[in-house]
């Protein structure tokens, strides 16, 4: 297939730029970018078997989940230039436990936490550090709640050019800053919330030079898309009613809306599914915007324990508010306390997931008990992250006494004798 470049296109004045622009904002209005590829002769059919084809490649560009797609992703760039770990090809499945919990018999889980760095991130970091590489970046940045941080310090080794990322100070669970030293970002711990550290990213991008890969950087919804490619993909093609998301600054609902839409447009799925944005209620300025009709733009300062999605002002709002309406989609918040019994169900159904993943199956049962999904539709909720990321908040659950939690496993310290394990047993066995 052709090899033609996209351009990018301004979503507020609809300017368009080359696909080498590297600014993340308009210049003339400050809009966000997206990309618009050509699709020149992307038929549905030679689409379908072009990504089967590539699906039994063991090696190489074609086995990363994300390139798999690559017409639809950034269909200029050459095998030579990608960075891969490779990523993606995270598995799909169905956890009746986890089902049952959530009150949807049809529920499958898209693991997202399966990738190199044991989130979603990867997904976008392969496009927009591709991107960097091509268009000559001297350095990359962004800020993060820990997940971005830790992909785009792997990816930024890989390629070689060096990085800088801004977290908040105090607000990440340790696994993530771990990862980000581990591969040699330079951290700047920012005695602030997310928010400000995507201000500080963004001024320091404009003015030092350096190459911002949040995801207003468009190539990062381009690699994002492809959770939604593959799961359809992995569904041969038959949508979902729905597909449920935490949804923390709105890129992976932005990216998902725009995947939805060229899926349908280029014909391979004949009807679109409906989107489910989960937010956590200390966090949920976009769930208060929609029970509003999207009237107002709505900031908060954010609290919750699912520290991945502790946003208070959303970047990508205007592309998320489209993504909800095209695909007459529902967004909705879930308390703390919902968001962790989730987790503990999800963990011990042997699946486990971070807490800011949860909220997608929180979200879930509560759309369901709520009628919103109806009790024999079809769901695809995504987990975003891996158990590991945040350990802290798992231990804290289970050690939790003042009062236990529902679903704590407390751990027993006991003395070196056969006598007291056969006293644990005794409670621990099935009947
Ligand atoms: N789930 C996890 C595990 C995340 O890390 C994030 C975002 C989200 C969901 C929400 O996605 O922002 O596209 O709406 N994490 C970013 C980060 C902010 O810096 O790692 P979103």
């Amino acid at each position: 297939m052709s090899a033609a470049e996209s351009r990018q296109v301004c979503e507020r004045c609809g300017a368009t730029y080359d696909e080498r622009e590297t600014a993340t904002a308009c210049p003339s209005c400050g809009g966000l970018f997206e990309l618009a590829h050509k699709f020149a002769d992307a038929h549905r059919d030679l689409l379908r078997r072009t990504f089967a084809a590539r699906r039994a490649a063991m090696r190489g560009t074609d086995s990363s989940g994300v390139w798999r797609y690559r017409e639809l992703v950034l269909p200029s760039a050459t095998d030579a230039e990608i960075v891969s770990h490779p990523e993606g090809n995270t598995p799909l499945f169905a956890r009746p436990r986890v089902s049952a919990w959530a009150g949807v018999e049809r529920l499958l889980i898209k693991h997202e936490g399966h990738n190199p760095t044991g989130s979603f991130k990867d997904r976008g970091m392969t496009v927009a550090m591709t991107q960097a590489r091509r268009t000559g970046a001297a350095a990359v940045a962004c800020a993060s709640t820990g997940n971005t941080s830790a992909s785009l310090a792997a990816y930024a080794a890989q390629a070689g050019i060096p990085a800088l990322v801004f977290v908040p100070a105090g607000k990440v669970a340790a696994a993530k800053i771990a990862q980000t030293l581990a591969y040699g970002a330079r951290t700047l711990m920012v005695r602030g919330n997310f928010d400000q550290c995507l201000s500080l990213a963004r001024e320091a991008s404009q003015s030092l030079g350096v190459q911002l890969l949040n995801s207003v950087n468009p190539f990062r919804l381009e690699g994002q898309k492809t959770i939604v490619l593959e799961l359809l993909d992995q569904l041969d093609w038959n949508a979902p009613d729905w597909i449920a998301l935490p949804a923390g600054n709105l890129g992976n609902t932005s990216a998902f809306g725009k995947s939805l839409r060229e899926a349908r447009a280029l014909g391979l799925i004949d009807r679109v599914p409906r989107l489910a944005a989960i937010q956590a209620r200390g966090a949920a300025p976009f769930a208060a915007s929609f029970r509003e009709q999207f009237a107002r733009h709505i900031t908060v300062e954010p609290e919750t324990v699912a520290t991945a999605i502790r946003i208070g002002a959303p970047a990508s709002w205007d592309r998320a508010v489209r993504a909800i309406r095209e695909t007459n989609g529902v967004v909705t918040d879930v308390s703390d306390a919902e968001i962790l019994e989730a987790k503990a169900v999800i963990d011990a159904a042997g699946v486990g997931c971070e807490p800011a993943s949860a909220a997608s199956i929180a979200g879930v049962a509560s759309l369901r008990r709520a009628g919103v999904i109806d009790a024999g539709e079809s769901v695809v909720a995504v987990l975003t992250g891996h158990l590991l990321k945040d350990s802290e908040s798992v231990v804290r659950y289970h050690q939790e006494t003042e009062p236990a939690p529902p679903l704590a496993n407390r751990p027993i310290e006991i003395e070196p004798r056969l006598a007291e394990v056969e006293r644990v047993l005794r409670t621990t066995t099935r009947a």
